[in-house]
């Protein structure tokens, strides 16, 4: 295990919804965290409590920025990890702007981690997606699935992948395929939220849940605070976990929900009852997504922690409190 004090970790992505907890987390074990973020989906509310942590930098910046980790190093010194999360996150968003999310999403991922490896870094740690699986119908997904004949549905998907791959090819890069992730400060305002953030939203709002297609589709859904459990195995700051292997490892739960159980859950837990609206299906949409979580398991002793229960109680409570504020 590494010696935690004072270990210096760049966060890509810092501001959005991942980012700011892991950020959190690594100043609440003694890291410094130099966070970069160019706020396009990013809110500096999710930061708010890490504005005044003498082990906290903020870089208001694009990862795009030619010779970003020299200069974060330049300034900020002793860098040993990066957690790569920055991205463009919106599905729809990749279909209009193939290239834009080539470039963002895969080319610049390869810039930094290039950059990471000849400044010296330990560790590089790359948010990879469900998405690389394309629609993969042998459940649950293996790593391996992925590979030059998968059809990707989307540029997103496509990006991921390809970048998954160089981290992977790298000597310090470990690709963290997450699957469906929620909890507290996920925005649902935005056209690519997840289900869960719609959700919780129209239950607070007392509207009834809108479904598209049947609700027999089902997804692995993964509570923040696992995600970020599983960035520090993978960076070998987990105490007494083993340090995996450079690789791609999927990071969900391994246990597949309907979208019907969890509106009825939603409903349940907010003490709200309507009837569900149930909408055409989208086209694009796949209809079973679930991870095989044993290579992470096997390599970090990682392993999901949170029912889905408590985790959507915490994001229940969190949009109760942020409606007020
Ligand atoms: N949320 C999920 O369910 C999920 C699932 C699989 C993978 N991921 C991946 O995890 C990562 C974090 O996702 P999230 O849900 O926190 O999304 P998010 O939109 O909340 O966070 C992404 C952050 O990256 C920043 N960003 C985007 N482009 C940038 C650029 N060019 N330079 C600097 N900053 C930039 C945004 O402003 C934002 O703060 C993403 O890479 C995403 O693809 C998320």
């Amino acid at each position: 295990m590494t010696n935690l004090h004072g270990a210096g970790c760049v966060v890509t992505g810092v501001a959005g919804f991942v980012g700011s907890h892991l950020a959190e987390r690594l100043v609440n074990i003694g890291c410094r965290v130099v966070g970069v973020d160019d706020f396009s989906s990013g809110r500096e509310e999710n930061i708010r409590s890490l504005k005044d942590s003498d082990r906290f930098a903020l870089h208001n910046l694009s990862i795009r920025e030619n010779g970003l980790i020299e200069r974060l190093c330049d300034l900020h010194g002793n860098l040993q990890f990066c957690f790569h999360l920055a991205a463009i996150v919106s599905v729809p968003y990749s279909m209009s702007h193939p290239d834009e999310t080539m470039d963002i999403n895969f080319r610049a991922t390869g810039a930094l981690i290039r950059d990471a490896h000849r400044l010296g870094f330990k560790r590089f740690i790359f948010a990879g997606s469900a998405a690389e699986y394309g629609n993969d119908r042998r459940l649950p997904l293996r790593e391996a699935y992925a590979d030059g004949q998968t059809v990707h549905l989307s540029p997103y998907g496509r990006a991921k992948y390809l970048a998954s791959t160089e981290t992977a090819a790298s000597p310090l890069g470990v690709a963290l395929r997450f699957f469906n992730i929620y909890g507290p400060r996920q925005d649902p305002g935005s056209p690519y939220s997840g289900v869960i953030s719609r959700f919780v939203d129209m239950a607070l709002e007392r509207k009834p849940l809108t479904i598209f297609g049947d609700g027999l589709q089902t997804r692995d859904f993964i509570y923040v605070s696992d995600v970020v459990e599983a960035y520090l195995a993978a960076a070998g700051l987990s105490m007494s976990n083993p340090i995996p292997p450079a690789g791609i490892y999927n990071v969900g739960t391994g246990q597949a929900v309907t979208i019907r159980q969890l509106a009825d859950t939603i409903m349940n837990l907010a003490q709200y009852s309507e009837p569900v609206r149930f909408l055409p299906e989208r086209p694009g949409d796949i209809r079973h997504s679930l991870a095989d979580v044993h290579a992470f398991e096997t390599a970090a002793g990682w392993r999901a922690q949170v029912p889905l229960s408590s985790g959507l109680r915490q994001t229940l409570l969190w949009a109760k409190k942020a409606e007020h504020e």
